[in-house]
């Protein structure tokens, strides 16, 4: 076995695990389909800490969309728990923000009115939450765009716009699904500039779901490595740089040697699977 790199540090789930923000606790998830049980998700089982930017990297199908959805309260475990300041998630959460990897824009509504929509459908004042719109936007460089319709966007810019509206009730948690996974590779590397200069200004706790390692290693706090179904959680990086994320900070040789450790424990846990 290789020895640990020195920069590796991993988060004991053991300890504290009442005082953590969101504690995920031996959590599975079965579906049960005409052609039997689906184990999507088996013993998640870690905690994420109030101003973490956590990703969730893994091979495609391994549960990562179906956790978050338990996370959300759009899905309920089968097994296990999931507290949130301690107390069980029952219900969909309005502290919480998604982001999906289709940005889901009404089309015949404004930039402005896109990001005030849930303001609307949570019937608070829109009136209140204007300042923060002006205030998520600027910082994410759409402000001059804020009277166009999502068809006279790009896709990073609608995808900017995703960002600005799940963020627009000042929630605890955003969750992001494969944001960027329609982009292409120039758009996608603006994107994650853009969202971690935005990420140095809000200061929040988040979810990111990706497939790009780079990606996960350059905005996160910390990256959970899941493996294929039936899935676990195989390696829990903390990212050793420090904020605010720059882009050569890619160039920099330790930056390569997370992205290949994460690899090698990507392709050892799949190794493994296939030859059980
Ligand atoms: N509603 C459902 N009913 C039955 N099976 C489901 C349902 N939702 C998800 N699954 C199954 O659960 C497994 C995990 O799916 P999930 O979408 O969480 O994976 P994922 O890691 O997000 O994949 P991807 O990277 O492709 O988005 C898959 O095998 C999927 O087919
Ligand atoms: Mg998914």
């Amino acid at each position: 076995m290789n020895p640990q790199p020195e920069w590796l540090q991993t988060r004991s789930t053991a300890d504290d695990r009442g005082a953590s923000y969101l504690s995920i606790q031996d959590v599975n998830k079965t579906y049960r389909t005409r052609n039997g049980d689906v184990h999507a998700v088996e013993h998640a089982d870690f905690d994420i800490d109030e101003g973490d930017f956590v990703s969730l990297v893994g091979p495609s199908g391994c549960g990562k969309s179906t956790l978050m959805s338990m996370i959300g309260g759009l899905e309920t475990p089968t097994g296990g728990r999931i507290l949130v300041g301690g107390a069980p998630i029952t219900a969909p959460r309005r502290d919480f923000g998604y982001v999906f990897q289709d940005p889901t824009l009404l089309p015949w509504k404004s930039v402005l009115d896109n990001v005030l929509f849930p303001i609307r459908t949570q019937k608070r004042v829109v009136a209140d939450y204007l300042a923060e719109a002006e205030r998520l936007l600027r910082l994410t460089g759409l402000w001059d765009f804020r009277d166009k319709r999502p068809a006279e966007l790009s896709g990073g810019m609608r995808q900017r716009v995703a960002i600005c509206r799940g963020l627009i009730n000042d929630p605890r948690l955003l969750m992001m699904d494969e944001p960027f996974s329609a982009l292409d590779a120039i758009t996608r590397d603006d994107m994650n500039l853009a969202l971690a200069k935005l990420w140095d200004e809000v200061h929040k706790t988040a979810i990111f779901i990706t497939h790009s390692i780079r990606e996960a290693v350059f905005l996160s706090d910390r990256v959970l490595v899941m493996t294929a179904r039936p899935s676990r959680i195989v390696a829990d990086i903390r990212i050793p740089f420090a904020r605010p994320r720059i882009d050569t900070m890619q160039d920099e040789a330790l930056f390569s040697e997370i992205c290949a450790y994460i690899r090698d424990e990507i392709h050892q846990a799949h190794d493994k699977h296939v030859s059980r």
